[in-house]
């Protein structure tokens, strides 16, 4: 493999702007995450006092290794939505080490409207489940919820994809034998009450921890009987009468630590092979990142510039490098394990499009996974291009990423638009995980570009009915709505607020979170042989 060499000026006027940009872009991000983490009332931080409990941060950091690193899912999920303060969907969840295990772990945080449970926090309970379930993770739960936000119950009942749907997926990580340990720390009420009773183990707390299909004001209204919390479905009479329950722990400490132990006694993992080294830092510096990537979407720029400060050693053994130079493909070490890298270097052409097939293929076969750097507008256009094949080169291209089953890590590092996110392995084509730069947009095209066509359509409307094209003042008016809304929707803080993706990231942190999602996905088996590719059109 060779170092690629960096042409890169760090002195020009450019560079010091972009970097200012990113920078600015990067501070930003890390206020959202510090408020997501610490915003809560001060009635809600006195109650959990009051009942003795840890947080949801506190539980997590006790629950982890000392000194491991905890890759959060959707730290930013439901950001802006509901009252604006439903941070993170009030979950945690992320990977982490445990006894040396590699985990899952999906923690109610109370503290957000009594860990109640809204749309977006079942999408994230699903997204969990779904992480668990391709890298075969372990997961750990550790409950402490007033169930269904009743003011939204049914955004979150029914549907395939609501809350019933947790359960179902507790039903079949059982049957592919995926370990499920939960903590019931506070209430597992009605429909929460089945995440403890469809987990393996249970560890109940003492006085705070209650499972009960309806809690005592319902069974009062119901029946008229009188019963507190604790004599319905407290850690004694779940230990020692009903049998819900497997472990009594005395408070929040007592339950991780017994969490712990039942992680420890799991059977190692046995991890996946793919070709590994030494890891090494990349040559050049990662934080030039800042000053390579333009401030606007539109200018183009090198993508082997993000590869030389993201792989090790810089080394990048470049597959096709005069063929189709607009899509950029080759084989890269991060953090020592072997990946096969696409990155986009302008639009998707028909030669760029067969590139990109020929390369996933030879990466699935060989079992190396890959990571797809996506910055696209979308596949070529035109009556050249549409006579050349390009639907039929671009469909290879999505047939290929669609079904190629080694692990795929997707990174939106800039646009994402079109027909392009599909070839880039947008979230439609499961990629195991993917993650947004906070300078990313995302869309079916440009809102500038979704403007002109509506334009277009009305004035071709208009001609067939006789009449002159729209006036000028009409067509900002038209115009500017549709701007306005693809500029807000396209945006990675609402991408990331409607869990289209697992989180925002300093560019410069892109290499260790690869890293250990690389390193997580190696729980599951490599491939899926069964079914091989579809056909591809010739
Ligand atoms: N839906 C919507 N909001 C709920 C809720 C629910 N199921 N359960 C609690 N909340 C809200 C409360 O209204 C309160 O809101 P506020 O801070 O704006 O006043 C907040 O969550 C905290 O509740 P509170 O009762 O003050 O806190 P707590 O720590 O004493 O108790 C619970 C938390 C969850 C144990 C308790 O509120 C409870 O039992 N809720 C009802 C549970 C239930 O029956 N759920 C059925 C769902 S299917």
């Amino acid at each position: 493999m060779e170092v690629i060499e960096s042409r890169i000026d760090t002195k020009s006027e450019e560079y010091k702007k972009n970097e200012h940009h990113m920078m600015a872009l990067v501070a930003d991000l890390r206020q959202e995450l510090e408020r997501a983490r610490t915003e809560r009332s001060e009635k809600a931080r006195a109650r959990l006092k009051e009942q003795n409990k840890l947080s949801v941060r506190e539980r997590i950091d006790h629950l982890l290794d000392r000194n491991t690193p905890f890759l959060e899912i959707a730290p930013l999920a439901a950001r802006g939505l509901y009252d604006k303060k439903v941070h993170g969907a009030g979950i945690v969840s992320g990977i982490g080490i445990v006894e040396g295990h590699e985990v899952i772990i999906h923690a109610n945080d109370s503290m957000i409207k009594g860990g109640t449970v809204y749309p977006m926090g079942v999408k994230k309970g699903l997204r969990t489940q779904t992480i668990a379930m391709e890298n075969h993770l372990p997961i750990i739960y550790l409950v402490d919820s007033g169930g269904a936000y009743l003011p939204l119950q049914s955004e979150i009942f029914p549907d395939v994809d609501d809350g019933g749907r947790i359960f179902y997926n507790q039903a079949i990580l059982s049957k592919m034998g995926i370990p499920q340990i939960c903590g019931v720390m506070g209430l597992c009420t009605a429909g929460a009450a089945y995440i403890p009773a469809m987990s393996d183990e249970v560890v109940h707390v003492k006085g705070t921890g209650a499972i009960f299909l309806g809690g005592p004001p319902l069974v009062r209204a119901a029946t008229g009987e009188e019963v507190t919390a604790d004599e319905l479905g407290g850690a004694d009479v779940h230990c020692r009468e009903s049998g819900v329950s497997d472990y009594f722990a005395e408070d929040d400490e007592h339950c991780i630590d017994i969490i712990r132990q039942i992680v420890k006694a799991l059977p190692p993992s046995r991890k996946a092979e793919i070709p590994r080294r030494e890891p090494r830092a990349p040559l050049y510096d990662q934080n030039e990142i800042y000053g390579i990537v333009p401030r606007n979407l539109s200018t183009p720029y090198d993508v082997r510039e993000v590869i030389a400060r993201m792989v090790d050693g810089s080394e990048f053994l470049e597959f096709k490098a005069r063929y189709g130079p607009t899509l950029v493909c080759g084989w890269a070490y991060i953090h020592g394990y072997e990946v096969g890298i696409l990155g986009n270097n302008g639009i998707l052409f028909s030669d760029s499009s067969l590139k990109a097939t020929q390369f996933i293929q030879l990466c699935d076969k060989r079992g190396i996974p890959l990571i797809f750097l996506q910055n696209i507008n979308g596949y070529i256009i035109g009556k050249e291009y549409e006579r050349g094949g390009i639907t039929k080169d671009g469909h290879k291209m999505v047939n290929a990423v669609a079904t190629a089953t080694v692990p795929k890590f997707t990174v939106i590092i800039g646009a994402s638009f079109g027909a392009g996110n599909y070839g880039m392995c947008g979230r439609g084509y499961s990629p195991r995980f993917l993650w947004m730069w906070p300078n990313a947009q995302i869309g079916v095209m440009g809102g500038e570009q979704a403007a002109q066509v509506m334009i277009t359509v009305k004035n071709d409307q208009l001609a067939r009915q006789g009449n002159p094209p729209l006036p000028e003042e009409m067509v900002e008016q038209i115009k500017a709505p549709i701007i306005a809304s693809a500029e807000r929707e396209g945006n990675a803080y609402y991408s990331t607020a409607q869990m289209w993706d697992d989180g925002i990231l300093d560019p410069v942190k892109t290499r260790d979170v690869l890293g250990l999602a690389i390193s997580a996905a190696l729980n599951a088996p490599l491939r899926d042989d069964r079914y091989g590719y579809g056909t591809f059109r010739m």
